[in-house]
């Protein structure tokens, strides 16, 4: 059984038992800023297992939710982890409990005709054992042994068996269920024989039922919520591993087809164990990118963007290791074809998430082989490696903590990680500046000058739109505290002038001392100022806009996070120093303040 058909067995199966099918939302949270991507099908759902109803009418729902799971990252390659994953769930929001729940659950599991045929003797279940917030779940244990033989029901505490989606939230008790996907078969297990098999990855959880009647506040079990709910949550990757009778998730269709291309192009012909988790971790960093990309994450060097970055460099750097005959955007392809049926927009976006992965791939190409020998450089003779150190190679060469961290344990060498998060803590606000640039230059400081230089390329961006047009866009810049560089999108030289009237108008707007502010709006409202550097589609997001001028004085309308200065007349004298071709379309005027 293909996965595609696991997907329509498990919505076909619920919507017969009256629940609405509901969408994949966004692997973006729209309104919930405790989590940077869903992490699983029940957090775009919160507000209705608080206790409001559903849009739809609908007190039964069901989905399959795209989910991006980064604390698991140091386990991607092994059996059953992976970054981005699918969640099959199925919800009752104060409509049926425990009973339905669970018989739905192992009738789906092991129903030949409308579920997955699996064998109910390789099943083994968890339920909770009881402690100060709520008591055994013995209802869950008298229903789960109409199914199932008692002795393979364990009971477990509240690290395994209660569920809630962080420190805020609906939250219950709930009850596991585990497949045995040995060859010969685990047959009957005590706790102790269960907990080991679990460890070696003998069995695999597929499937969480959580009976959501508590509430937590602040990390504390609060109360009973107003209604009984079911949230329900089945990896379709293991799921799909178990059905296809695979011991793990690289050999299912979901993403066998992306590790073969990658060890087809891969030139390190010598596969050993490593190799094979190389291949893995890359298939894996790669199909994450996509979806990120395709939901409308970018790399950068804040929130989901690092993330992305992250995952991105990673996999940049593991295909030099394996010697990839060819850049990751051409293996985007053996993604996409995966989800052609069920995700089509990543078809008709495939240009676009090619073409992200490719500047990134490229951005980073040019540093890291550099970096890698001021890795060796920093590294010899060391048994650790500093915060600073770390830092550096990030700063300097945008090398990502796991990329350092994965160099140094292949030489024994430890990485102070604490150390490197302190570091980036620091030079977080500084990120926001010329942040595309920085791994070409170092990074930027937010000194004083720096932000004057920042302001500078706003009034400079609307200068030359008024002198050349408006086909006219930032296409890249990078501050220092002696000078500016602002690439352009422009396709010939400027003459004597252009550039004397585009200087002259940024003086004339330094001189008439405009205010500077800014407004932190929904994208929709942002868009009706029209502010330079507003494209494509993005939906659900506040943005910063910048305005210089007020009134009928108003000049520039720009998209940016800041900083800048209060006032234009804090800039000084501004002096353009050179202008010159970059690439074809694209100029580059270097400039100074005097
Ligand atoms: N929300 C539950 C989980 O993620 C189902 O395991």
């Amino acid at each position: 059984m293909q996965s595609n058909e696991i997907r329509a067995r498990f919505l076909t199966f619920f919507e017969k038992r009256g629940h609405a099918i509901i969408p994949s939302a966004s692997l973006i949270p729209e309104n919930d800023p405790s989590v940077l991507f869903n992490t699983a099908g029940m957090q775009p759902l919160v507000p209705y297992l608080l206790g409001e109803s559903h849009p739809s009418g609908a007190t039964r729902l069901a989905n399959s939710q795209k989910c991006v799971r980064t604390v698991d990252i140091d386990e991607i390659g092994d059996n059953t982890h992976a970054t981005f994953f699918e969640m099959l769930g199925n919800w009752s929001l104060g409509d049926y409990f425990k009973e339905e729940a669970i018989e739905w659950s192992f009738k789906l599991l092991t129903d030949k005709e409308e579920g997955f045929g699996l064998d109910p003797k390789r099943l083994y279940v968890t339920v909770f054992e009881g402690d100060e917030n709520a008591p055994r779940d013995d209802e869950a244990f008298e229903i789960w042994k109409k199914y199932i033989p008692e002795h393979r029901i364990y009971f477990m505490g509240a690290k395994n068996n209660w569920w809630s989606p962080g420190d805020n939230g609906p939250c219950g008790p709930d009850s596991e269920m585990f497949y045995d996907v040995t060859v010969e078969g685990l047959g009957d297990m005590t706790k102790e024989e269960y907990l080991k098999a679990d460890d070696e990855q003998k069995i695999v959880e597929i499937w969480n039922d959580v009976f959501m009647e508590y509430e937590k506040k602040d990390g504390k079990v609060i109360g009973k919520l107003s209604k009984k709910n079911v949230d329900t949550g089945s990896g379709l990757e293991r799921v799909t591993m178990v059905v296809q009778g695979k011991n793990n998730i690289y050999d299912t269709d979901l993403l066998q087809p992306i590790v073969h291309q990658v060890h087809k192009v891969s030139q390190v012909r010598q596969v050993t164990d490593g190799n094979e988790r190389v291949e893995r971790i890359i298939a894996d960093h790669l199909r994450t990118s996509i979806f990120m990309i395709a939901d409308g994450v970018v790399p950068s060097n804040t929130d989901r963007g690092y993330i992305l970055r992250r995952l991105l460099r990673r996999a940049v750097r593991l295909s030099h290791t394996l010697e990839l005959s060819c850049g990751l955007e051409e293996l985007v392809g053996s993604v996409i074809h995966i989800y052609t049926d069920s995700y089509p927009n990543l078809v008709k976006d495939a240009v676009r998430i090619q073409n992200e992965i490719k500047k990134e791939e490229e951005k980073f190409r040019l540093t890291l082989v550099h970096g890698m020998k001021e890795f060796e450089r920093i590294s010899e003779g060391k048994s650790e490696l500093s915060g600073a150190e770390t830092f550096s190679l990030f700063s300097s060469y945008g090398f990502p903590i796991e990329i350092t961290k994965e160099l140094a344990s292949e030489r024994g060498i430890v990485v102070d990680e604490k150390g490197f998060e302190e570091e980036f803590k620091k030079h977080k606000e500084i990120s926001a500046v010329g942040s595309e640039q920085k791994f070409k230059g170092g990074l930027a400081d937010t000194s004083e000058i720096s932000t004057r230089y920042h302001t500078a390329t706003h009034l400079l961006q609307k200068a030359l739109r008024t002198v050349l047009g408006e086909h006219v866009f930032q296409k890249g810049s990078n501050i220092t505290a002696e000078r500016m560089r602002f690439d352009f999108s422009h396709g010939e030289k400027m003459t004597d002038e252009q550039k004397k009237m585009t200087e002259d108008l940024v003086n004339e707007k330094i001189k008439e001392a405009l205010p500077v502010m800014y407004e932190d709006l929904p994208i929709d409202e942002a868009r009706k100022r029209n502010p330079i550097g507003l494209f494509g589609d993005k939906y659900g997001d506040v943005v910063r806009v910048y305005t210089i001028g007020e009134g009928d004085k108003k000049w520039s309308i720009e998209l940016c996070g800041g900083p800048h200065v209060k006032n234009t007349s804090e800039l000084g004298h501004f002096k353009i120093l050179k202008e010159e071709a970059v690439s074809a379309g694209v100029r580059r005027i270097k400039a100074v303040l005097e």
